[in-house]
């Protein structure tokens, strides 16, 4: 988390401030003879040159192989313990229709938890019945659409929910299977947790009340309860948490599973990345073998049978395979109470295409991506160019001391949670999202010009304003078509 120290307790000065820590970049990160940083076999001046910064850029086989393995870490810790899974990415950490394509073409399901998100998962092919719909307040607009288009699983988060669904499930002649959100009281984020009696938050239903609600979803013809859901939380780093959480399910779910089948346990998404590389989560194999083993002991000592278990990451995938480029405006250095100086690097982005920092207080890494140097590593705080002083994307880190105006930047782990959370402050355009694979590069969303948001302000897109823009994120779309992997 930020911190109100000058230089957080975690941060080291590093040998090399052009070194890529392997933990935090996307597994093909590199630099090439002149120092570039390379990704997907492309460097970064190569895609700043073509798309302009900020941009965001995601290498595809490093998401890919990031379902891939969350996949199969799940089935193999699931077949330990006589089960089998199903992994659902969580499209709001970033959705797009390249996105859904490589998920599912890894074998994993969906999790949408908005009208806009299902859209998006259909449009891109994705199969009905392998999407599980969330959300704390769906509109009946957004259940019926749910339930027309044959969505597998709908998760209950609330009583009122019960007779929405139940309707829609009848007026559309089908038996919709839902899951049920239970609070576990489980709170956690990092390597941390709190086990509290209840939870003071406006998801799920209490954990008290799940075998009753439970029952009386099963009183519907049109419903067909499947399992209880929980998500506990955040940026975990271990299985502890997520153990703690089942134990507690697992009362409610072997009361009812004796009263009726109860096939499935949906332990949610929220597994951690690093951001820094002092953050170190457990391997997600680790990980999976211990929440599949809690689950199996608590079985047992309910005797009930292990359920098929579900889970829904989404910054685990798709975080550490992007990272955003900038370019470097001005640098301000500041002397520090009794301490080194700091160098405000100030970039052409900020908190629009990454709120992460200002939302949360969350770290991240910068290096320079145009090039190496052998100067100092200097104390940075990397700033965006929007007018708030907590317009801040990298809260410390260390660059080399010559960094400049005109510089290009990365930073990484920005698959997640970046994208899907940019905005428009300032009048900023958002910016695209590039793919880059085996040396090649695409566009998989389109950025904005100033022009398409003048074209939403009702008074001046009456009188045909417009404005000439030179931006480079226009040539995103002709470059689209330059050609890249399927
Ligand atoms: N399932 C449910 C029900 C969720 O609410 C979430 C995240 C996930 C799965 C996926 O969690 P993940 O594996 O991506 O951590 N904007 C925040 C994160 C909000 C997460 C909301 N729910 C951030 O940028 O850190």
């Amino acid at each position: 988390m930020a911190s109100i120290q000058p230089v957080p307790g975690w941060l080291r000065a590093p040998d090399d401030a052009n070194a890529l820590a392997p933990s935090v970049w996307p597994s093909s990160a590199h630099r090439d003879h002149d120092g570039r940083l390379v990704v997907g076999g492309v460097s970064a001046a190569e895609l700043a040159e073509r798309f302009g910064t900020p941009l965001y850029v995601v290498d595809e086989s490093d998401a890919r192989a990031r379902a891939a393995r969350m996949l199969a870490a799940f089935e193999a810790a699931a077949a330990s313990v006589g089960t089998s899974v199903t992994v659902y990415y969580a499209g709001k950490a970033f959705l797009s229709g390249a996105i859904v394509r490589w998920v599912t073409e890894a074998g994993l399901g969906v999790d949408v938890c908005t009208g806009g998100e299902l859209a998006v998962a259909l449009a891109a092919g994705a199969d009905p019945a392998r999407i599980g719909f969330h959300g704390n307040n769906k509109s009946v607009a957004e259940i019926e659409r749910a339930v027309e288009a044959g969505v597998g699983t709908i998760v209950i988060d609330s009583e009122i929910e019960i007779d929405r669904v139940a309707d829609a499930a009848a007026r559309a002649g089908r038996v919709q299977g839902v899951r049920l959100r239970v609070n576990s009281g489980v709170h956690a984020s990092t390597h941390e947790f709190l086990a509290t009696a209840h939870e003071d938050q406006k998801f799920g239903v209490t954990l008290e009340r799940a075998v009753e609600i439970g029952t009386r979803i099963r009183g519907f013809d049109s419903l067909d309860l499947v399992g209880l859901h929980c998500h506990i939380g955040s940026q975990i780093f271990d299985s502890a948490g997520f153990a703690e959480s089942a134990e507690r399910l697992l009362v409610a779910h072997a009361e009812l599973a004796r009263l009726a089948p109860l096939p499935e346990l949906n332990l949610g998404g929220g597994f951690g990345i690093a951001y820094p590389s002092a953050d170190e989560p457990a391997p997600i194999e680790q990980i999976a073998l211990g929440i599949a083993t809690a689950v199996a002991d608590g079985c047992r000592d309910h005797g009930v049978p292990v359920p098929k278990l579900a889970f829904e990451p989404g910054r685990a995938i798709i975080g550490p395979a992007g990272v955003t480029l900038y370019t470097v405006g001005t640098v301000k250095p500041v002397p520090l109470d009794g301490g080194p100086w700091r160098h405000y690097v100030s970039v052409d982005g900020g908190m629009s295409d990454n709120i992460r920092t200002a939302l949360y207080g969350a770290d991240y890494t910068v290096r320079l991506a145009g090039r190496v140097s052998d100067e100092t590593p200097s104390l940075v705080r990397v700033a965006g160019k929007h007018c708030e002083s907590g317009d801040i994307v990298v809260d410390a880190d260390y660059l080399p001391h010559d960094v400049g105006p005109g510089d290009l930047v990365a930073v990484a782990a920005t698959g997640a949670y970046c994208w899907s959370l940019a905005n428009n402050y300032n009048h900023v355009p958002r910016r695209p999202v590039v793919a880059v694979r085996d040396g090649m590069a695409r566009v998989i969303v389109h950025g904005e010009t100033e022009d398409d948001l003048l074209s939403r302000d009702a008074e001046l897109a009456a009188s045909g304003s417009s404005i000439e823009t030179e931006s480079p994120e226009r040539s995103d779309t002709s470059d689209a078509a330059g050609g890249a992997p399927a």
